[in-house]
């Protein structure tokens, strides 16, 4: 199964997408997640002046887990700008820390995403096609809905349960 991390980028700490992460793991405080809101990362630099930022210890910590658990609003049909960064920052791991992008490959990545209003077409593309390209084993989405309509809730006990069993909670 592997040890668990889970990476939490919304724009805001305690909103929704922080509701679905818990509603996942319930009582299991074990799995770690680090809130990427009280991190400093800064936007990817093609002269790696942000080297010194808390990225790369980051990855240092990641590596050391073999599943990782992105957690991210929907934020106009893509990911958060907050996890936008923090998958662009990888080209550093090509660049200039390969030693740690060499580890990655064969992680497991799965993705948990909160929406409101409707599932979001071809959200999972740059999470997979990002996983095909440092070899690491794309495990699949979990949509959860924070809105109103009972349709759209219907789907989310099904998709809470399908990401405790790729974190191993049961
Ligand atoms: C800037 C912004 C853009 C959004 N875009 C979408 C969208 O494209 N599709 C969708 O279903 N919901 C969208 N929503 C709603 C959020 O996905 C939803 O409310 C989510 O549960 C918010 O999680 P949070 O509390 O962690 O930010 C958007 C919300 C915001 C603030």
């Amino acid at each position: 199964m592997g040890t668990p991390i889970i990476i939490f980028g919304s724009s805001r700490s305690f909103g929704e997408t922080w509701s679905a992460v818990h509603v996942v793991l319930g009582d299991n405080k074990s799995i770690p997640i680090i809130d990427l809101n009280t991190l400093s990362i800064a936007p990817y630099d093609y002269t790696y002046k942000n080297k010194e930022d808390d990225y790369l210890p980051l990855m240092e910590r990641i590596v050391t887990h073999d599943l990782i658990v992105l957690a991210t609003p929907v934020y106009w049909y893509t990911m958060s700008s907050l996890m936008k960064m923090f998958i662009d920052r990888l080209s550093d791991l090509l660049d200039i820390r390969k030693d740690i992008g060499r580890q990655l490959r064969g992680k497991r990545l799965y993705v948990v995403a909160s929406f409101g209003t409707s599932l979001p077409k071809g959200f999972e593309e740059p999470f997979s096609q990002t996983c095909a390209y440092l070899g690491i084993i794309y495990e699949g989405c979990s949509f959860i809905y924070s809105g109103d309509d009972p349709d759209l809730q219907s789907a989310n006990a099904q998709n809470i349960e399908k990401a405790q069993k790729i974190l191993g909670i049961y």
